[in-house]
């Protein structure tokens, strides 16, 4: 059975969700691996805006059938129904029945979002703004932090009949009460959030959210990459399966293609990013087989599997943390006229966060990053995206290289020393390329494309040696050429 994964190359929002719902069309099952709602994916298809953040893309496709939650994903249950309810508003049908969360899946709570919020402010008093991550606030560290320190609380767990996890919620509140004191905490309210939770516990038990995803993933893709007869329904969940078909009615076209989405990007994944200033999960390849145990690597071994990094024409970053070819006024060694390219990226690619609403720094394509998302990713394609944003540059430049501007020697690779990387102390070796001044919005031929933006295009496929199979030209689906 063919898996394709989608997986963000840079610090986020390169139109990963785009893709996901394209790839949906003939996918019947999406699966999201790691993170939380710190995602932001924003799909326009039909005419119709979508935002996600927890939940997968596939759920636009109705043909997609299963939505899978994975047991390395942070779920805040009000944040996933009240996503969930903003997609039936826009007329997705049957969204409750396509989705199920992992039993393994950890519950983020109103807590952890409290502690995100302090760690920041105590970072900010202690070394000011740039010492801050810059999260989104969604409780995403804290959450993950519980998970490894053991403390924290399953699905599963909350599930379960034994009722363990409100003195498990009730434990970790005492424990941050401990760290941060009742002040820092005043504006938490540990009984308001337990009686919340046990409405949507009885949600959840209603509408059978919950399922073992492992031997579903086991039956499905587990198996050295060849097709295998499902010969039960989806992991344990009980007869009715809520309008989900069930996987003996007909396996082939149940599950004629896997998708999993990747949220974040690869250089906020918690050990190859620019750490500290990353997320807390494995956001690169490794954390899709850690959250969706089941999936066989040898699975990515059949032929139409896929590997896919998503690359925008440009870069961009949210929150803190070194961003080398930074485009801003107050970036060191940074012109006057480079500083006005990244306001314009900023304001004709519409630069601003999903989740956060937070302005996105800018900057130009940095092949030195790319290839080093390519070697830890494995990419088999690309999707290069959001091409047009580029239509009205005379120049493009592209980072090739990193120099220490302090004894002029080359940078090897990108560095794991966040010190080499300081605007301050980088040199950066550029390629310049002419821009193609041209409207290339809503092209949907390769053929169609200006000469320059081709060979834009080819110059960054020949360098980072991998095939660029998707380029986006614009918001819309179809706003993509296949080549
Ligand atoms: P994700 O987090 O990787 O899914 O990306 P986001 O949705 O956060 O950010 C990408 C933004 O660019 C969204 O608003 C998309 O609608 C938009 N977008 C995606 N692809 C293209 C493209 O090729 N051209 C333009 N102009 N916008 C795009
Ligand atoms: P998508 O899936 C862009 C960034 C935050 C912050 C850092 C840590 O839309 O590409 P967290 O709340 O996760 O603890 O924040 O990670 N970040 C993202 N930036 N796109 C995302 O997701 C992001 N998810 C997290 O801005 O700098
Ligand atoms: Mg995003």
């Amino acid at each position: 059975m063919p898996v394709k994964i989608v997986l963000g190359s840079q610090w986020g929002d390169e139109g990963k969700g785009k893709l996901v719902d394209i790839l949906c069309a003939s996918a019947s099952m999406c699966c999201r691996a790691a993170g939380g709602n710190n995602a932001g994916h924003t799909i326009v298809a039909n005419g119709i805006t979508y935002d996600f953040h927890i939940l997968p893309s596939g759920l636009i496709n109705p043909s997609c059938t299963l939505n899978l939650i994975g047991a390395g994903c942070v779920v805040h249950l009000p944040s996933f129904f009240k996503e969930l309810g903003a997609l039936e508003e826009k007329g997705l049908q049957n969204v409750h029945q396509r989705v199920k969360i992992s039993d393994r899946a950890q519950v983020c709570l109103d807590l952890h979002c409290a502690v995100d919020g302090i760690s920041e402010e105590i970072l900010r008093s202690k070394d000011g703004d740039k010492a801050m991550i810059g999260t989104t606030k969604k409780g995403i560290g804290p959450c993950y932090s519980d998970k490894v320190g053991r403390r924290g609380v399953t699905m599963g767990m909350f599930m379960s009949e034994n009722g363990q996890w409100e003195k498990r919620i009730r434990t970790l509140h005492q424990g941050y009460l401990g760290t941060y004191g009742t002040d820092a905490l005043s504006q938490y309210d540990i009984e308001a959030e337990v009686s919340r939770l046990k409405q949507f516990r009885d949600e959840l038990v209603q509408g059978n959210y919950i399922l073992d995803a492992t031997p579903l993933l086991s039956r499905t893709i587990g198996s050295n990459g060849k097709a295998k007869q499902a010969d039960t329904q989806f992991g344990d969940a009980p007869d009715d399966t809520n309008g989900v078909p069930k996987a003996d009615e007909e396996d082939s076209a149940l599950f004629s293609n896997v998708l999993i989405e990747g949220a974040n990007a690869l250089l906020l994944d918690i050990d190859h990013g620019t750490y500290p200033y990353v997320t807390s999960s494995n956001t690169g390849l490794g954390g899709v087989f850690t959250g969706l145990a089941g999936l066989s690597p040898l699975t990515l071994g059949h032929p139409d599997s896929s590997i896919i990094g998503v690359v925008k024409a440009y870069t961009t970053r949210v929150g803190s943390g070194p961003f080398p070819t930074e485009l801003n006024t107050s970036i060191p060694h940074v012109s006057a006229e480079d500083a006005h390219a990244g306001d314009e990226l900023q304001r004709i690619g519409r630069e601003f966060g999903v989740t956060t609403g937070r302005k996105r720094r800018c900057g130009w394509l940095d092949l030195v990053l790319v290839k080093y998302s390519c070697q830890v990713n494995c990419y088999t394609h690309l999707n290069f995206t959001k091409l047009d944003v580029l239509d009205s540059f005379a120049e493009i430049k592209i980072a090739m290289s990193y120099k220490n501007r302090r004894d002029g020697s080359e940078i090897k690779g990108f560095p794991s020393d966040l010190d080499l990387i300081e605007n301050e102390h980088l040199e950066i070796v550029y390629k310049t390329m002419p821009g193609w001044k041209t409207e290339t919005t809503g092209t949907r031929e390769w053929e169609q494309l200006p000469q320059e933006a081709k060979e834009y295009i080819e110059f960054v496929e020949a360098e980072v040696g991998v095939p660029i199979k998707w380029i986006g030209t614009g918001p819309r689906r179809e706003d993509m050429i296949v080549r």
